[in-house]
């Protein structure tokens, strides 16, 4: 396990840069924490990585999924609305296509899915301050 403290927006972003480069692009990325902790914001940092532009990528709140395409396809998922059935349902057709984030990651409580992975947790301390904790899913 992993643990930063982010004291702003772009130090968030940062470190999921950092995390993101040690990734292959098949990977399956659970993240928690509250509104606005941070996810989507942690998403941005991770998608660039992907060479994908940090404007595209947005809370899926709505649409449920946003497909990215840069280097690999990123599957980013919101589970705020789905019961974990129709999350996991929606996310096994993209195993093996790409990067799969799922924010709201905790809805999922089991780790079903053959993938490689993480849980990430941002937690809220203050206004600018976060936690953020990164660990990896043993097989
Ligand atoms: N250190 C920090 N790291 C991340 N975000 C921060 C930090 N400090 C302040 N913020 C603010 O917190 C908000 C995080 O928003 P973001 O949309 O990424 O949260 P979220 O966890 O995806 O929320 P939601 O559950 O609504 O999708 C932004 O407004 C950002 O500016
Ligand atoms: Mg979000």
């Amino acid at each position: 396990m992993k643990k930063f403290k982010s004291f702003s927006p772009d130090n968030t972003k940062r470190i999921a840069e950092e995390f993101a480069k040690e990734l292959k692009g098949n990977e399956i990325v659970y993240l928690s924490g509250e509104l606005g902790a941070g996810k989507t914001l942690f998403i941005k940092g991770m998608a660039k990585v992907f060479g994908v532009d940090e404007i595209e990528v947005n809370s899926p709140t709505f649409t449920l999924m946003n497909v990215y395409k840069g280097k690999v396809e990123i599957y980013h998922l919101d589970l705020y609305r789905l019961s974990p059935e129709e999350a996991e349902e929606m996310i096994t057709d993209f195993v093996g296509k790409g990067l799969i984030i799922l924010e709201w990651g905790d809805r999922l409580k089991d780790d079903i899915f053959d993938l490689p992975g993480f849980f990430i947790e941002i937690d809220i301390i203050n206004e600018n301050e976060r936690d953020i904790k990164i660990e990896k899913i043993e097989k």
